[in-house]
């Protein structure tokens, strides 16, 4: 039986993963990396950790599989996306890769709204500048680091970079192409009015394919270093989070991937390009052809509950501490918890923006306030909900949840009621990766389409259905949270603040 291989890219480590034609998981392997911060608020890594990575991941996947590289058939690969990867003519790295979660370019997105215009940028890119995306970045090399300017032949996102030393040939996908900020949202082609008012040159960007399009095939090198089979095909795949919600079968309208990890992801695929007018939301191509995505982006969701026990409760597992705020009622009576650990990105885009407690008094325990964290983590997913309505999105049919925050059911049945809608969890194992084997799947012709390939192999699990009484006390108590921020947005923008 063919397999197939996802490569995810990701930020931790490069994680290989063969599925077979029924979709089920032959075997898995990841190699960890570093991360650097040479200054506060940057994050770099190498790309050739990432290479030699995915070389490691692919020969254990191939070796736990207990199979020859001949057994695969398509390769599909998924990774953090807006990253920057600059080569010069001869394909070597100009400078370490500067990543999604670095925060240096902010002066360069204003530079942006200003040269493009923010109405305009919105318009054709569907977002606003966002310091994690990759133009801003190029920009701040070209302010910063002249000498490196002026060498670079090609721009690359870093699973590109694997592409390239995995096919030799430079190309991209188009969800991935969407969040670097130079794409036309609606054409599903780089945007030459944005090239050049940035003043960016098309040549240094790849061509653009769709999710399981092939892109090129396993040169003899890469065989060599990977146990894969040379002439491979290796499929255009997609940025982490459309490859993801291919893993959950997110592909069709009505259907939400709600992704609880450090950070929430709330997911959404439209069948024409949504755009909300002030770009608070991320809307980008999806991995499915001809498909789009809206997505909002909560910086803190697991990673919430994970900083409240380590720093209140670090002798407590993560099951006592639940089951102890079992015993706390809906709305935590009248305890509310800000999720804004590391500043917010959508529905807020405002990085000045902290967490908070908010009601305490007295008579309440830890069981209020460890409640008071699942929901307030659950009203920041509301609003992105909301935000998503506002552009068209009608409410969710199902909201299909994944990530390490779903394994609880008490977080299940307060997401459930606080969003009113049905919940199903997804049994994934790396996502991503799995979203991208099925793509390499679709490419390689074992299934029609995605829509088909989810159908066949993505099952759900365990589920949650919204209560009417929970649901009620929600609305009340998501009205009040709502509140807060107006209430505090002044505190943290104060001047001498
Ligand atoms: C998506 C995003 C993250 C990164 C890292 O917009 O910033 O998902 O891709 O995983």
């Amino acid at each position: 039986m063919a397999l197939f291989l996802g490569i995810d890219v990701s930020t931790t480590a490069t994680k290989a993963l063969l599925i077979d034609q029924r979709g089920r998981v032959a075997a898995t392997a990841a190699q960890e990396y570093e991360l650097s911060t040479p200054k506060p608020l940057w994050s770099e890594q190498s790309p050739e950790d990432w290479w030699s990575g995915a070389a490691s991941a692919v020969r254990g996947a191939l070796q736990r599989a207990g199979v020859r590289g001949d057994a695969v058939s398509g390769i599909g690969l998924t990774g953090q996306m807006h990253g920057l990867v600059l080569l010069d003519e001869a394909g070597q790295v100009l400078r370490p890769a500067i990543l999604w979660n670095d925060q240096r370019s902010e002066r360069q997105c204003e530079q942006i709204r200003h040269r493009v215009g923010h109405e305009r940028l919105v318009q054709i890119t569907g977002n606003d500048a966002f310091a994690g995306f990759t133009a801003p970045k190029i920009l701040w090399v070209r302010d910063n680091e002249p000498d490196v300017y002026a060498r670079i032949a090609h721009v690359l996102l870093p699973k590109d970079y694997v592409r390239y030393r995995l096919t030799g040939e430079y190309a991209t996908d188009r969800a991935g192409a969407g969040g670097t900020l130079l794409l036309d949202l609606s054409a599903r082609s780089w945007s030459d009015e944005v090239l050049e008012r940035l003043d960016i040159l098309r040549a240094w960007l790849p061509p653009t394919s769709e999710g399981p399009e092939i892109t090129g095939h396993v040169s003899a090198a890469a065989a060599a270093e990977t146990g894969l089979k040379e002439g491979t095909p290796v499929v255009a795949g997609g940025g982490d989070q459309a490859a993801q919600a291919v893993g959950v079968g997110a592909v069709r309208a009505g259907i939400v991937a709600l992704t609880l990890g450090t950070s929430g992801v709330v997911f959404t695929t439209t069948e024409t390009p949504l755009v909300e007018p002030l770009g608070r939301i991320h809307s980008f191509p999806h991995a499915v052809p001809q498909r789009w995505h809206v997505m909002g982006v909560m910086l803190s969701a697991a990673g919430s509950l994970r900083w409240y026990r380590d720093t209140t409760s670090p002798h407590m597992s993560y099951d006592a501490l639940l089951a102890e705020a079992e015993s706390a009622p809906p709305g935590a009576e009248a305890v509310y918890f800000m999720p804004y650990l590391s500043g917010e990105r959508t529905p807020h885009a405002d990085a000045k923006l902290r967490g908070a407690f908010v009601g305490l008094t007295l008579k309440h325990e830890r069981a209020h306030m460890t409640r008071a964290v699942l929901e307030g983590v659950a009203f920041g997913i509301r609003d992105n909900l909301e935000l998503l309505g506002s552009v068209g999105v009608p409410a969710p049919e199902q909201v299909r949840v994944s990530g390490g925050g779903a394994r609880s059911l008490l977080w299940r049945k307060i997401f459930a009621d606080v969003l009113n809608t049905e919940l199903v969890s997804v049994q994934t194992e790396e996502g991503a990766a799995y979203g991208a084997a099925i793509l390499a799947g679709v490419g390689a012709g074992a299934w029609k389409s995605v829509e088909a390939a989810c159908d066949e192999v993505v099952t759900t699990s365990d589920t949650v259905t919204p209560t009417a009484e929970g649901a009620d006390v929600y609305k009340q108590v998501h009205k009040r949270f709502t509140m807060l921020y107006p209430a505090l947005r002044p505190f943290y923008h104060h001047e001498d603040g």
